[in-house]
């Protein structure tokens, strides 16, 4: 049975950057009060990249994927499957998979969108996994991407501040050596409320609400409690110690969250891998944002072991155990 293994990274984030100082400006207008002061201390965000009126998560997430395929020396003819993790589709359908494919200009291969929110990308990545391990596939496209700001309520602060755009691929390529060394899933959908956009199209008319919703505090302690056990859990399934992670790379929420789960599990700040500083919460694209950033500026180095993980509604959550 073959392996499959990272051999490509790539991001794409769209150049417009709003810092808090910029958002706070803006919502002062509408009469809201929120300070850069409030958003560093209680979440770490300093600013987010934000696309145009009218770009799509096809074109971040198309960017992001040539990125990556040329950082794995491979063509768009040589993948053999594309999974689009978001939340955000450019439509109904078809899936904005199948517009990447479009986009690089060949067709054939098998392509699918996952909806998993903010464990989008993970899901994606033990999806992909599979279907190598199973030798459906012997190079897959897996890319997270997301313009989240179009399902904002930009007048609600306590979620407006913590999201921003952007893409993040990985090609996963069939190995003799792994590679991926343990992939573990969950979800919860009793706990569905606590984050939502819980809006659709009905007889062409928007019925719900179509604007992300979130109990902060519930989704806060879910996700440290989850992701420590899920780090266990996937480090016990792949046979190695929590301290043999030489990289933790986090769904990038919270730099509160993300401190949590690095000192429950007994490793070093020094380990985690944040970008939320400077991209904010991009959904499914914060893990494979973050690890390009982490491989591009060669922290992230071959031989490593780094765990992936996300968290977010449905409720979801996961690990991907790595060996790079
Ligand atoms: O990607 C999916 C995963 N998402 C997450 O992991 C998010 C998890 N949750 C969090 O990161 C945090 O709960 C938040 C950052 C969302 C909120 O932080 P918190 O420390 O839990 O704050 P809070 O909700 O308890 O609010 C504290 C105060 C409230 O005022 P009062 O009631 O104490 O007077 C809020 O109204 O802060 C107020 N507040 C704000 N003030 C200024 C809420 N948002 C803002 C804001 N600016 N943007």
């Amino acid at each position: 049975m073959p392996f499959a293994r990272i051999t490509g990274t790539g991001g794409y984030l769209p150049p417009r950057i709003v810092t808090n100082n910029d958002l706070a400006a803006d919502l002062a207008a509408r009469g809201i009060e929120t300070s850069d002061t409030w958003i560093v201390e209680r979440t770490g965000i300093h600013q987010r990249h934000i696309a145009e009126p009218g770009v799509k998560t096809s074109t971040l997430a198309t960017a992001a994927a040539r990125a990556a395929l040329d950082s794995a020396g491979l063509q768009a003819g040589d993948i053999d499957l594309i999974i689009v993790a978001t939340s955000t589709p450019d439509f109904i359908f078809p899936s904005t998979a199948c517009l990447v494919q479009a986009n690089l200009g060949v067709g054939g291969a098998a392509a699918f969108d996952i909806q998993a929110v903010c464990s989008g990308f993970v899901y994606a990545l033990a999806t992909a996994n599979a279907f190598i391990r199973s030798g459906q596939a012997q190079h897959a496209l897996v890319i997270g991407a997301e313009v989240f700001s179009s399902i904002l309520d930009w007048n609600d602060r306590r979620t407006c501040v913590l999201f921003g755009d952007g893409a993040g691929a990985v090609v996963l390529s069939a190995a003799e050596a792994p590679g991926v060394l343990a992939t573990r899933l969950n979800a919860d959908g009793r706990q569905q409320h606590i984050l939502c956009a819980a809006g659709t199209v009905e007889a062409g008319k928007v019925t719900g609400d179509p604007f992300l919703r979130m109990d902060g505090q519930a989704v806060f302690k879910l996700a440290v409690n989850s992701l420590v056990q899920s780090a266990r859990d996937v480090c016990a399934q792949a046979g190695i110690a929590i301290d043999d992670i030489d990289w933790m790379v986090p769904h990038q929420a919270n730099i509160r969250i993300l401190n949590f789960i690095s000192r429950r599990l007994g490793l070093s700040d020094e380990r985690l891998v944040v970008t939320l500083d400077r991209h904010a919460n991009t959904s499914a694209a914060s893990v494979p944002l973050a690890l390009d950033v982490a491989c591009r500026d060669g922290r992230i180095r071959a031989g490593q072991t780094v765990l992936l993980q996300g968290v977010g509604g449905g409720f979801t959550w996961g690990s991907v155990l790595v060996r790079i």
